[in-house]
């Protein structure tokens, strides 16, 4: 390994989980880039500084996932939109002056998605309804609201975090609750769950689609599995889907290009490296 080997890493508590480095090592390889992307647990004591002087670490950028999202981004000395927005990054970078970037990439990844496997979904620029208000829910709020939807209703179990929501991200996005969800289904052009309903063993998304037009796209970002009951469900209905795997392989892109100087695809091989990974059919 030569004494300028660009390192990124994925940091969070805890990390064996990720398949960042698995994603990034394909795209390091395919364009034959002599660099590194390792996992780095760093525990929660530790987070706070470890982020504030990040240049001390020999990385030249981060991924960051749960739970140090928001610590990571009030270490930043600069946030793009979205980290700004959402008060939480999982990109991070440092610039020729040292200085730390900050990137929240879910949302870009959640369009990069759609424009990818669907492309022309957001012409319409209209309704849109997402199920859930965690994070996830947050990067998809933001992501639509950039496509000028005209309304974001959002429903979720606890209502009071999908008010927060709508608080946070103004007038366009409406808290609902889930006694409304057919009449809301009846008038969106989008349906998004981010809630971790269907996901292998989680409980089930139980939701009659009926009243859902079918020109609207359906999408999950449940990827395990792949294709959810949601995403079957709303297949078998004549409505066009997308699965959720894309998400996570498209907020990569954004990273890689920063620390690496190539803009790398998203393409079919990826996708099966991921899946096979993962032990989930395509
Ligand atoms: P993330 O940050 O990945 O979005 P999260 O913050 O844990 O993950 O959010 C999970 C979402 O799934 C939340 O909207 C959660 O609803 P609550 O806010 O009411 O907790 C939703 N969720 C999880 N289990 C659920 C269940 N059994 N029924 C309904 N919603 C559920």
């Amino acid at each position: 390994m030569s004494a300028d080997l660009k390192k990124a890493a994925v940091t969070g508590y805890p990390v064996a989980q990720s398949r960042s480095p698995l994603v990034h090592g394909y795209w390091l390889k395919k364009h034959g880039i002599e660099g590194d992307y390792s996992k780095l647990e760093v525990s929660p004591d530790t987070a706070e500084n470890f982020f504030r002087h990040f240049g001390a670490s020999g990385l030249v950028g981060a991924n960051v996932t749960v739970p140090h999202k928001e610590i990571a981004a009030a270490a930043c000395d600069q946030l793009d939109d979205a980290a700004k927005t959402m008060g939480a990054a999982n990109t991070l970078w440092l610039d020729n002056a040292g200085k730390l970037c900050g990137a929240n990439t879910d949302g870009l990844g959640f369009l990069g998605n759609l424009d990818q496997l669907a492309p022309g979904w957001d012409k319409s620029s209209g309704k849109a309804l997402v199920l859930g208000a965690g994070g996830a829910a947050r990067a998809v709020v933001w992501a639509l609201l950039s496509r000028n939807f005209t309304a974001v209703y959002i429903i979720n179990r606890t209502y009071e975090k999908a008010q927060k929501i709508a608080d946070e991200f103004g007038s366009k996005t409406i808290a609902s609750e889930w006694d409304n969800l057919g009449k809301l289904l009846g008038e969106v052009d989008l349906l998004v769950n981010t809630t971790s309903l269907g996901m292998t063993g989680k409980s089930p998304l139980q939701i009659d689609l009926s009243p859902l037009s079918k020109s609207a796209l359906v999408t999950d970002i449940v990827y395990v599995p792949l294709q959810t009951d949601l995403l079957k469900q709303a297949a078998a209905r004549g409505n066009p889907t997308v699965d959720g795997l894309g998400m996570l392989l498209h907020q990569a892109v954004p990273g890689f290009e920063k620390w690496f100087g190539v803009r790398p695809e998203v393409d079919d091989e990826l996708r099966n490296l991921i899946l096979k990974d993962l032990g989930v059919d395509a």
